[in-house]
Formats: C-alpha cells, structure tokens, sequence
C-alpha cells in the first residue's frame, strides 16, 4: 500500500495529469487517488488539474514571493511562489514551493484535462454499460447472477482440489479459449457446479470476452423453435447463434428423460465448438459411470484433448447446509 501511495504521491504532482487516467494506471478507483493526493497535502481537483490558482494560504500554503514574468503567447503576469506550510517529511524540498504558471495557459490546460478526463470516464461508462449487457445476455439465471468464482467456499480437501482447477482455468482463460480447453463439472446434487459454472461466465464476460448459460433443456428448446413454420431463424442460424460465443456451458446434462434427443442435440453443439476449437463447459450430476456411458468414449477423447478435465464434485450438498446454517446433514 505504502508503494502504491508514494505512486500516487509522485504521479498528481505531474502537472495536469487527469486523476481518471493516474486511477486507471494504478488500478484504483478515483475517489482513493484523491483521498491518498489529499492525505499527502496535495490538492486536486475532481477534474484532476493541480489548480494552483485554488490553493490558498488557509488550507496550508502561503504565498512567499511575487515575481514579474511573461507569458511568450499571453505577455505580461505576476507569478506567486506558493510554500506548503506542513510539509509531509518525506517530501523533497524542491515539491514544497512552486511558481505560479501564466493565468490563461493554466485555462487552456485545464480545459483540456477536463476534456480528456471527460472522455476517459465516457469510455470507462461505455465498458461497463456493454459488460452489464454482456452478462444480462449470457443468461445467468438470476439466482446465479452474483456468483463468482472466487468467492466460492472451500472448506473442505476436495472442494478445494476442484476449485485450484478451476482457477488456474479462469487465471489461464484467454488460453483456455484460445486452445478449445473444456471442463465437464459432475456429481451430487447441490454441490456448487451450476455456481461455479456461472462464475467461469461471469469471468469471461468482466475479461471482455463473450459466454452463454444454457440448460441443455435449453439449448433444444431453441434448436426446436426452428422448426415452427414461420420461424425467424433456419435451425442452423440457431445453431451458429448458440455456439457462436467464446465460451459456453451446458447445464443439467444428462437430466432429460429424452435421452436419445438430448444426446443428438449436445453432440452438434459440441462438435461444433470443437471444430472451431472453442471450450464448452458440461456440468451434470449424473455420477462417473453413468456421464461416462452417457458421452461416450469419442466425446469423452474430445472434451480432454488440449488438457481438458473431468472434476467431480463428490460431497454432500450445500444447499441444506445454507438453510441450517449449521453444517448439518439433509
Ligand atoms: N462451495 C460453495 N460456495 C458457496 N456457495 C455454494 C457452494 N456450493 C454450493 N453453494 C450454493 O449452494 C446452492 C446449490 O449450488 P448449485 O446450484 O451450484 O449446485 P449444483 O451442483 O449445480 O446442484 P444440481 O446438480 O442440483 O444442479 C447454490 O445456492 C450455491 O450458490
Ligand atoms: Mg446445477
Ligand atoms: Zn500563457
């Protein structure tokens, strides 16, 4: 923290440096690089100008020199020399006074940092604003909306085994992406899976990529909608629509009791993605041998080509756990 303030501490003193832009390279939000420009005595403001014209003798400067300057551009003006009344110590002597610049170049510059700074938080909205419309679209059930992966409880040995996997996955993810590497989460009920799934969704979204949520169930719901006459999309329009993202997880597999439909289904998207080596996400809760019967050992190969991983989440359920809060078995 000392390292990042004495950052802070030498970037507002740069001249007309806006405080977006010194927040953006520090990773810290606006409102903490004034207050740490502020607990170092220096004033800034919003804007992030040095506005010497607003620092007055009563919040610790005083004015201990005048001298007649000129402007090249604006001719004649008097420039004060302002001293820090409480310097912190640390604070090299030559940062404890200064001269006031011309009065109308100190205009045009602040025009501008404003400008620039309006332009830095303009961009900063945009982000954020296609980011929220990002997950919003990616069909994050609304129960599931806040979850992330980072936040996921790890108590337990094998809780924590899964999550270092899935971590790495999310640390790695523009490699995950760029290689096709898939995850297939499986195991009991209540677990965590459909949680951390969404989690690698909200991941991908905030590094700015694109992911989808779907149900399996789904999935066909939308390849079948297709089939209506006057349908808006061809099936294959869907299809593309469906798998047409960076990343995609396909919940609840295994659960539909049209099982023979349901495997067609899950074999076009994933061979799809496969073929354009993109990753997709199983999450089931179907137990080993049974997903293993249910893929089959072609699907099973392609899944864990490029390092892809089967993780099983294999304790007790964790929804009874929330309701009695105790820890307590179902
Ligand atoms: N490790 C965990 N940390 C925090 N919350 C958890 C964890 N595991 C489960 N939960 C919570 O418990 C509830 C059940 O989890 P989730 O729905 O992800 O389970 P699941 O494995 O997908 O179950 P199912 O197979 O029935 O779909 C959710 O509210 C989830 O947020
Ligand atoms: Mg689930
Ligand atoms: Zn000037």
């Amino acid at each position: 923290m000392t390292d990042t303030k004495s950052k802070v501490f030498s970037l507002v003193h740069q001249d007309r440096l806006p405080i977006p832009e010194i927040a953006e390279m520090l990773g810290l939000t606006e409102d903490q690089v004034l207050a740490m420009a502020k607990s170092e005595g220096v004033a800034r403001s919003k804007s992030g100008t040095v506005p010497l014209t607003s620092l007055i003798p009563d919040r610790g400067h005083t004015v201990t020199g005048r001298q007649p300057r000129t402007c090249d551009e604006h001719g004649p003006y008097e420039s004060q020399q302002w001293t820090l009344n409480n310097a912190p110590e640390r604070m090299p002597v030559a940062m404890r006074s200064f001269w006031s610049q011309c009065p109308e170049c100190n205009r045009i510059g602040e025009a501008e940092v404003a400008r620039r700074t309006a332009e830095i938080r303009n961009r900063k909205a945009n982000v954020d604003a296609m980011r929220k419309e990002a997950l919003r679209a990616s069909g994050i059930p609304e129960r599931f909306l806040d979850c992330d992966v980072w936040h996921w409880q790890r108590g337990m040995d094998k809780q924590r085994e899964v999550w270092e996997t899935v971590k790495s996955y999310c640390i790695r993810i523009e490699d995950v992406i760029q290689h096709g590497r898939c995850l297939v989460l499986f195991g009991s009920s209540g677990t965590g899976k459909t949680h951390l799934a969404c989690g690698i969704v909200r991941h991908v979204v905030e590094k700015g990529g694109t992911a989808k949520y779907l149900t399996i169930q789904d999935a066909i719901g939308l390849i079948r909608s297709t089939y209506n006459k006057g349908a808006e999309q061809t099936e294959d329009e869907m299809l593309a629509a469906i798998c047409n993202v960076d990343m995609l997880v396909l919940d609840e597999i295994g659960r539909q009791s049209d099982s023979a439909h349901e495997r067609e289904s899950m074999f076009r998207i994933l061979n799809r993605r496969y073929s354009d080596l993109r990753p997709t996400i199983l999450v089931s809760n179907l137990e080993r041998v049974g997903l293993f019967k249910f893929l089959g050992q072609a699907l099973c190969d392609r899944l864990m080509e490029a390092g892809g991983r089967f993780l099983s989440f294999d304790w007790a359920s964790q929804r009874s756990r929330r309701v009695s809060d105790s820890g307590g078995e179902e």
